[in-house]
């Protein structure tokens, strides 16, 4: 059943969508993921990749993903439906709204724990001698917190999607990302005029390529989808609320740029500090909750400084949480029929009890690993959507437009509007082959490298 009678709702103006856009790519991959995993692939030789993975890859999927939703005002499985009516190709739709489902699942974890540091940050840098790795597992070990945390941050993101896409998304983005930007400039500004910072600048930023392997190749593709927020009908549902009179290419200019900026300044907000003060940056996902508490126990003013940063880590998490539940809501409405409210807090307390392994992943199933991976549960969670299901969806959107619905209709589709510039034939040449050839190779190798070696 179709929800056609009601009247779509539309994005009450282009910076309301390009905010929401950026807030959804903005997020705990930009701030908590890519500087640890900056760290651990090599520094700038990462970097170096993933810019390209961003070029080559994101960019054209962007475009990609917001062309389908506009062209067919639907949610993700909706789109193909009637883009590609009585074909299979709406289970390319049903992937991304379960691979949302899984992401927002322990997403909402990790956001909890960025919630309870707010405060639990001030303790920590105010208690002379304390163990902040100790606090960490203290609090990710205990049971009852995280869930509590993890439940508060997803009843936000109910609230906010209840509320509708001008209403809600587009208010809250509105508000919510220029304060992301002011306080990241801050924590920059900080961090890079402590003395003995540079050394931080040379570890971020100093190539070794010795790491580069197939491993760091998949790592960079996940995290450009994942940082991006592609592969899964995000943006694909943002896209489903612009009408034919927006642009798209420099649109989609705006929020790739945004997304990597963020995700390089992350790095200088981080590593100078944790140089200057002392610390070695501790690899992995505990990397902004054990080492930079510390950072900011030695830091003159650290627990004004570590509010700011788990406030702003929190509003990252919050504005891309939002677009996860939102193509997930937006299944619901369109095909099934239901209201916009219902289908919000159902999907919210559904998706929160799905995240329940991933908390107590640190406690009660502690010692619960899928073989062969030897992850925890929410790296395991992490894995699998990122590096497997994000890539897939958007190895199989890339084909559909350059296959099946055709390159040179997706381009006029993008061209529609008064637009800045428009694309041209290079980029049906990225969407037909680029993207998904360098998807392909670098899955291989990636998986390969990851069971076989
Ligand atoms: N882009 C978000 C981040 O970097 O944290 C995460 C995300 C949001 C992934 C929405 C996928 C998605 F559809």
């Amino acid at each position: 059943m179709n929800d056609s009678s009601k009247k779509r709702e539309h994005w009450a103006t282009r910076a309301g969508f390009v905010l929401a856009t950026a807030g959804s790519a903005v997020g705990l991959g930009n701030i908590w993921r890519f500087p640890y995993m900056t760290g651990e692939y090599g520094g700038a030789a990462f970097i170096l990749i993933y810019l390209l993975a961003v070029l080559l890859l994101g960019y054209p999927l962007i475009v990609n993903e917001m062309v389908l939703g506009r062209a067919a005002q639907r949610n993700p499985v909706g789109v193909f439906k009637v883009l590609a009516p009585n074909s299979p190709w709406w289970l390319v739709g049903a992937l991304g709204v379960f691979t949302g489902f899984i992401i927002l699942s322990y997403y909402g974890v990790v956001a909890g724990w960025s919630l309870a540091y707010i405060y639990k940050v001030v303790i920590a840098t105010v208690v002379p001698g304390i163990d902040h790795a100790r606090v960490f597992q203290d609090h990710i070990g205990s049971v009852w917190e995280p869930i509590l945390w993890q439940a508060l941050f997803m009843i936000l993101t109910v609230g906010i999607i209840a509320a509708g896409v001008v209403k809600g998304i587009q208010r809250w983005s509105m508000v919510l990302m220029p304060v992301l930007f002011v306080l990241l400039l801050v924590l920059i500004v900080r961090s890079v005029t402590l003395p003995g910072a540079e050394e931080g600048l040379v570890y971020y930023l100093r190539p070794d390529f010795s790491k580069v392997t197939g491993r760091t190749l998949l790592a960079a593709l996940a995290q450009a989808f994942f940082s991006l927020s592609l592969g899964m009908g995000a943006i694909m549902t943002y896209g489903s609320y612009l009408d034919n009179k927006d642009e798209i290419p420099s649109n989609a200019m705006i929020v790739a740029g945004l997304d990597t900026g963020v995700a390089l300044l992350a790095g200088f907000a981080l590593f100078p500090a944790i140089f200057a003060l002392g610390f070695e940056p501790s690899a992995g996902p505990g990397l902004a909750f054990i080492t930079l508490p510390a950072v900011f126990a030695q830091m003159p003013l650290g627990a004004f400084f570590g509010v700011l940063f788990f406030i702003l880590l929190a509003i990252a998490a919050l504005t891309s949480a939002i677009s996860l539940l939102e193509a997930v809501t937006a299944w619901l409405m369109d095909e099934k029929g239901w209201s916009r409210k219902r289908a919000a807090v159902v999907m919210g307390v559904v998706i929160f009890i799905v995240g329940l392994p991933a908390t107590l992943g640190y406690s009660v199933l502690k010692d619960f690993s899928f073989p062969g991976l030897n992850k925890d549960l929410l790296d395991t969670y992490d894995w699998i959507s990122n590096s497997i299901f994000l890539p897939v969806g958007g190895f199989l959107m890339a084909i559909f437009t350059g296959y099946v619905w055709g390159a040179k209709r997706a381009t006029d589709e993008a061209n529609k509007g008064h637009n800045r510039f428009k694309i041209g034939r290079w980029w049906a040449f990225l969407i037909r082959y680029a993207v998904p050839v360098l998807i392909f190779f670098v899955m291989a190798l990636g998986i390969y490298d990851t069971f076989f070696r």
